[in-house]
């Protein structure tokens, strides 16, 4: 029987009390987080979003009585004296650690049946459970952090956009396909049948028309909506950061950016370095074999084509005669590797689809390489030539130049963490620049946007659009922080005729473009400012900001890998009146 607040108000919050509370009188409202039963005496740990205060049970046996039939998750409020506690039981590791409430009065006001998950430990429990009961999930102290940094990480964000003289401004959540290269989540339209809204996979075109409507500055913590494959970094529904500027040149894109991080990064206390170093995307490619490089660590991909180039090692020197090279990094401390470690590291590489690996060290008798047709003096070369000391590892793989660094970016990745090399709390900003605008898709025949096709290409590199259109970069960035893209946006395209041309490349009929973007592209000719702007995964950065290695720890209502809400069941089949309605049927 759960009993009434009434006109009770809390005097307290569970984090509030301190030594300078003695002897006031406190109500305190929230969740038991602990019993502990000691016979004559009961310690009650009570729990709300603020914090935890400890409830000391004593002297009235009727009241103790009441206190031993309390269960974890009850909802109680108690009414009590603060009190110094004894010295033995300070806590200094916690903020009311130094207090205690003598409770004069227990009211149940709810009971709790027995969680399948322990709140106050931190038990191994499935995400499957976690997800299913969220809303105690919810209650563990980790979340409860998370979720309060997330949401002074969006005021921070906000005040910073106000005080930049940015607009806050909503775009509609029904609307036309935006292309960011997902599939779309369909609405069937009940008034229309047979037609669709797409939800927006980012607000792109409508921020762009609010540019050309004269908003100068837009911003909006946007969610957005993309079918896509769900990893620890993606959600099917997730939240942007997207701001616009008219007149935007890439320096402003930077800065505006540096600084709202800058904002979010103060909510954790660290002020980080301005501006942030900037990295070609040729070179992230080249030298990490990845467009978002960690660079908490080193082992920076090398190439040693010229040193293998004649080599009596056939792979590598076919490799090379085949237009390929030879690239590798150097992993410090590893020459003492084990027969065991070194053919996992093979094995690793050949699960990321290399066809071998070569590894080289020196010993106490020379030179070791684990291709003995390379030979002692090209091993010597290769370790010479990548700064290798005596106690470094080489690791060597040949393929086309850019497979060659993307499978060695991956097991950069792997060896740093396996070799514990990423540093604890090491903050890594860039920015990546200069990317292509397009990617030849070969099953198409036809080029691919790199970002989006709204995305403008450099001045210099105009004239080559139509003539050569592999060879022209992009006025676009994305941001990285620690190895996750935090951020992308570019300047856009502002003249109704090079976006009519990037749509042709992408293989757009003029009647298609006119389908889906003729909205658009009208707009265009209306006095268009030169624009540009950016998206920040907002999930992404409160994850990483809280230490999490998932965005799911910092949504409150996640989806599983599997696309699934296990606490409503959704997705989940619909009334067929409903379906009736709107003029679908189901055909499996
Ligand atoms: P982009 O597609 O790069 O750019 O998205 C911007 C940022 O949004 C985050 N993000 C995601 N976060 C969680 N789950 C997802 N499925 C997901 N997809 C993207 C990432 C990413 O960097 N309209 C452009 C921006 C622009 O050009 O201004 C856009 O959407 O952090």
């Amino acid at each position: 029987m759960s009993e009434q607040l009434g006109s009770l108000a809390r005097t307290h919050t569970c984090g509030a009390l301190r030594a300078e509370h003695v002897g006031v009188q406190s109500v305190l409202l929230g969740w038991v987080h602990r019993v502990r039963d000691l016979g004559a005496l009961l310690f009650l740990d009570v729990r709300d979003r603020h914090g935890i205060t400890q409830v000391i049970v004593e002297g009235d046996e009727a009241l103790l009585e009441r206190a031993k039939r309390l269960r974890s998750e009850f909802v109680v409020a108690i009414l009590g004296e603060v009190e110094r506690r004894a010295p033995e039981t300070v806590n200094l590791n916690v903020p009311t650690g130094e207090v205690e409430v003598r409770a004069r009065e227990i009211r149940v006001l709810n009971e709790a049946k027995t969680p399948p998950f322990s709140i106050a430990e931190d038990q191994n429990v499935s995400e499957e459970t976690r997800l299913r009961y969220r809303y105690l999930d919810l209650r563990r102290p980790t979340l409860q952090k998370n979720i309060g940094l997330r949401h002074r990480i969006t005021m921070a964000l906000r005040k910073y956009f106000d005080e930049q003289g940015f607009y806050e401004i909503e775009t509609p959540i029904l609307t036309k396909s935006t292309p960011e290269g997902a599939r779309d989540f369909l609405v069937p339209s009940r008034v229309h049948p047979g037609e669709f809204y797409a939800l927006p996979q980012s607000p792109q075109i409508f921020k762009q028309i609010l540019m050309i409507a004269g908003f100068d500055r837009y911003v909006q913590i946007a969610r957005c909506f993309r079918d896509e494959a769900l990893r620890a970094d993606r959600q099917l529904e997730f939240t942007q950061v997207d701001l616009e500027m008219a007149f935007a040149t890439p320096a402003l894109v930077f800065e505006i950016v540096e600084g709202a991080l800058a904002a979010c990064f103060r909510e954790i206390g660290v002020e980080v370095k301005r501006p942030f170093r900037r990295m070609p995307y040729a070179e992230a490619m080249a030298k990490y074999g990845s467009d978002k490089p960690d660079l908490r660590f080193g082992l920076e991909i090398q190439d040693f084509r010229a040193i293998f180039e004649q080599s009596p090692f056939g792979i590598f020197r076919e490799a090379i005669e085949h237009g390929g090279t030879v690239r590798g990094f150097v992993i410090p401390g590893a020459a003492a590797y084990s027969r065991r470690e070194l053919d996992q590291l093979v094995d690793q590489a050949k699960a990321l689809g290399a066809g071998g690996l070569i590894y080289a060290r020196h010993t106490a008798d020379g030179v070791q390489v684990s291709a003995k047709a390379i030979g002692e003096a090209g091993a010597r070369a290769a370790l010479d030539a990548a700064g290798a000391t005596r106690d470094d590892l080489l690791l060597l793989a040949s393929g086309a130049p850019d497979a060659a660094s993307k499978m060695l970016g991956q097991l950069r990745l792997q060896v740093a963490k396996q070799a514990n090399l990423v540093p604890e709390g090491a903050w890594e900003l860039l920015w990546i620049t200069d990317f292509p605008l397009f990617d030849w898709n070969a099953d198409e025949k036809r080029w691919d946007s790199v970002n989006h096709p709204f995305t403008a290409p450099r001045e210099e590199d105009l004239a080559r659009l139509e003539s050569d259109p592999g060879s022209v970069l992009a006025k676009a960035y994305d941001v990285i922080l620690n190895g996750w893209e935090l951020g992308g946006g570019s300047i856009r395209i502002h003249d109704r005729d090079t976006q009519a041309t990037v749509f042709r490349l992408l293989g757009l009929s003029d009647e298609d473009a006119k389908n889906r973007f003729g909205f658009f592209l009208e707009s265009l000719e209306y006095g268009t400012p030169p624009h540009g702007g950016l998206a920040l995964g907002l999930d992404r950065i409160c994850a990483l900001l809280s230490g999490e290695t998932s965005i799911r720890e910092v949504i409150p209502f996640p989806k599983t890998t599997q696309a699934v809400d296990l606490m409503c069941d959704a997705p989940s089949a619909v009334d067929p009146r409903q379906l009736r309605e709107l003029s679908i049927r189901i055909n499996t």
